[in-house]
């Protein structure tokens, strides 16, 4: 476990190094952050963690780890200016959030209170730094059936209140003058030891011959959490202020989660005949809030700006 206190004071010190700073660092997400910054980058980091008993996942001389629940704005106001040196080269990835759906209509207020205002609070406190990422979900689009691709500027219609709350996040971020990336589904092993994703879950089903129901008829521009964090990381160290403040990162094919419980089952060696393809129309069971069927999205615009010729699931 990483002393708190000293990690700070280390901090303080060095504060005159460039740094990536990642609020909900201990995320899945923010795992796979901190591996392509700690590949693609020399920058130091500071990591925050919400749970205490989670601020020493990953361990690197380059990575620090500090307690921030983004709810205690003195907490927020002693970051901002704990790290006010840096402020000027400072990046930040904002993963904190309140976001599984079913949750976030449960407990609107306080999904409200994490996902808007302490968003909006914290983005305050770090207004001049240089650059500040936030991601957003393929769910501020709507439904858009098989055949369409939403792009950038394509209206939006979320059908859910996460959706929503996205929606009226990406303003503040723009507000700010800040980016906002659009993510679809991601799927990839987690690399935390104390939650597996839902990834972990198929194949620890497999490897015990079991059966995995999976979506068949709901297409998404599915990626891999390793794929996604390379593009924001390359992003990130490519940023200039005229860069395209919202920009769709996705895979380039429409897949399904049955598609991709197939390729998972085959990566492993595991018979692909234990992945059963069920309808959306046969199971409302799993989802409790309103899912969009299909969103597919179109990433010609980041492809373009890191000239990739395609973006493609993989796992490693
Ligand atoms: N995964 C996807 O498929 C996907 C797709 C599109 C967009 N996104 C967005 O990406 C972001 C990260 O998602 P993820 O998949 O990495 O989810 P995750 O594993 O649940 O990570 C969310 C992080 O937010 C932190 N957090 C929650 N409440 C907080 C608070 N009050 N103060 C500080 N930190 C807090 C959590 O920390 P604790 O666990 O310690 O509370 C956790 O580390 C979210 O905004 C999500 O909406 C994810």
């Amino acid at each position: 476990m990483v002393d708190i206190v000293e990690s700070i004071s280390i901090f303080r010190i060095k504060a005159v190094c460039k740094v990536y700073l990642i609020i909900g660092a201990n995320g899945f997400i923010g795992a796979y952050m901190i591996k392509k910054i700690l590949t693609y980058s020399n920058e130091m980091i500071l990591a925050t963690a919400n749970s205490n008993n989670h601020l020493s996942l990953i361990c690197d001389k380059r990575v620090q780890w500090r307690h921030l629940d983004v709810s205690d704005f003195a907490g927020v106001d002693l970051l901002s200016e704990d790290t006010a040196i840096t402020h000027e080269s400072l990046k930040i990835i904002y993963l904190a959030a309140y976001h599984h759906p079913d949750q976030v209509e449960k407990n609107l207020q306080f999904a409200w209170h994490i996902n808007i205002t302490c968003l909006s609070y914290f983005i305050n406190k770090f207004y001049d730094t240089r650059c500040f990422f936030y991601p957003s979900t393929e769910m501020v689009y709507g439904d858009g059936g098989e055949n369409k691709k939403f792009n950038e500027e394509s209206s939006l219609n979320p059908l859910n209140l996460y959706g929503k709350h996205k929606k009226i996040a990406e303003e503040i971020v723009y507000g700010a003058g800040k980016n906002v990336l659009r993510f679809p589904v991601l799927m990839g092993p987690s690399l935390l030891m104390h939650k597996k994703h839902f990834y972990d879950c198929i194949i620890e089903d497999l490897s015990q011959g079991k059966r995995v129901e999976m979506f068949s008829d709901m297409y998404k521009s599915m990626l891999d959490f390793d794929t996604v964090a390379k593009i924001t990381i390359t992003l990130m160290e490519s940023y200039t202020e005229d860069m395209a403040k919202c920009l769709n990162v996705s895979g380039d094919e429409s897949l399904s989660k049955y598609d991709v419980g197939v390729r998972i089952a085959q990566k492993h060696g595991y018979p692909t005949n234990l992945i059963r393809p069920i309808s959306l129309s046969d199971d409302n069971a799993i989802f409790a809030v309103k899912r969009p069927r299909s969103v597919l999205l179109d990433n010609a615009k980041v492809k373009k700006l890191l000239h990739l010729e395609e973006i493609r699931m993989k796992f490693e």
